[in-house]
C-alpha cells in the first residue's frame, strides 16, 4: 500500500477533496496517512483530524536555515515511511534535499494552466488576479511533478475552466476549485500510487 503524505497551509479543500475520493475508494492503491502542515492554524489540520489521519507541523519559521528546515521535512515523512508526496495549497518552499529524497513521488496542484501565471510569486488569490488583469478567457488548473523549478515539473494533468464576465479573484478561484482542482488532483494521486505500487511490486 502507497503511504501518502499531503502537505497543506491553509484551508484544505484540496485535502477534502483527496479525503472524499479516498473514501469513495478512488485509491486502490493508496492512503493518505500523514497530513502535514507549514502552518499550526490551518483549518486543513482540522479537517485531518475529523477524517482520523494523523497530522504534523513544521515551521519554516522555526528553523535558522532552509536546510534545518527541509531535514526537519524529510525526518517527519521517514518517521511516517511516506512513499509519495501530494503538495495541496502547500506554500512553504522545499529545498533540494526532499525533492532528491523523494524523485518523481512528489506532486503539486497549481491554480493555473502552467506555464501562464506561474513560479514565483504565484500562489493563492495572485494566480486569478493575474489571469484577470491579463484578460484570459480560459484559465484552469495543472498538476505537476514537483522539481527544484517552482512549478517546473513535468505536468501530469491539466483542466481547463471559463473565466465569465464579472469574475472577482475570489469568484475565479472558487469555480476552479470546483470545476477543476478537486477533480483533477485526486485523479493524479490515482494514477500516481497505482504506478508506485506497480512499481513496487516488480
Ligand atoms: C488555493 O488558492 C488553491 O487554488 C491552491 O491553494 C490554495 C488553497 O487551497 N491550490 P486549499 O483550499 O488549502 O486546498
Amino acid at each position: 500500500m502507497i503511504k501518502i503524505a499531503v502537505l497543506v497551509s491553509g484551508g484544505g479543500t484540496n485535502l477534502q477533496a483527496l479525503i472524499d475520493s479516498e473514501k469513495a475508494g478512488m485509491f486502490p492503491s493508496g492512503k493518505i496517512t500523514l497530513v502535514l502542515s507549514g502552518n499550526d492554524r490551518a483549518y486543513a489540520l482540522e479537517r485531518a483530524r475529523s477524517a482520523g489521519i494523523e497530522t504534523a507541523v513544521v515551521r519554516r519559521k522555526d528553523y535558522e536555515t532552509q536546510d534545518l528546515f527541509d531535514n526537519a521535512v524529510i525526518t517527519v515523512l521517514k518517521e511516517h515511511d511516506i512513499d509519495m508526496i501530494v503538495l495541496a495549497g502547500y506554500l512553504s518552499i522545499l529545498g533540494m534535499p526532499v525533492i532528491e529524497a523523494y524523485p518523481e513521488r512528489i506532486i503539486n496542484i497549481h491554480p493555473s494552466l502552467i506555464p501562464s501565471f506561474c513560479g514565483k510569486g504565484f500562489y493563492g488569490l495572485k494566480v486569478h488576479q493575474a489571469a484577470l488583469e491579463r484578460g484570459v478567457k480560459i484559465t484552469g488548473a495543472t498538476v505537476h511533478y514537483v522539481n527544484e523549478i517552482p512549478d517546473g515539473g513535468r505536468i501530469l494533468i491539466q483542466k481547463a475552466v471559463a473565466v465569465e464576465e464579472g469574475d472577482t479573484p475570489e469568484i475565479l478561484q472558487r469555480r476552479v476549485m470546483e470545476q477543476a482542482e478537486w477533480k483533477i488532483l485526486p485523479q493524479a494521486v490515482r494514477i500516481v500510487s497505482d504506478l508506485l505500487e506497480k512499481e513496487n511490486s516488480k
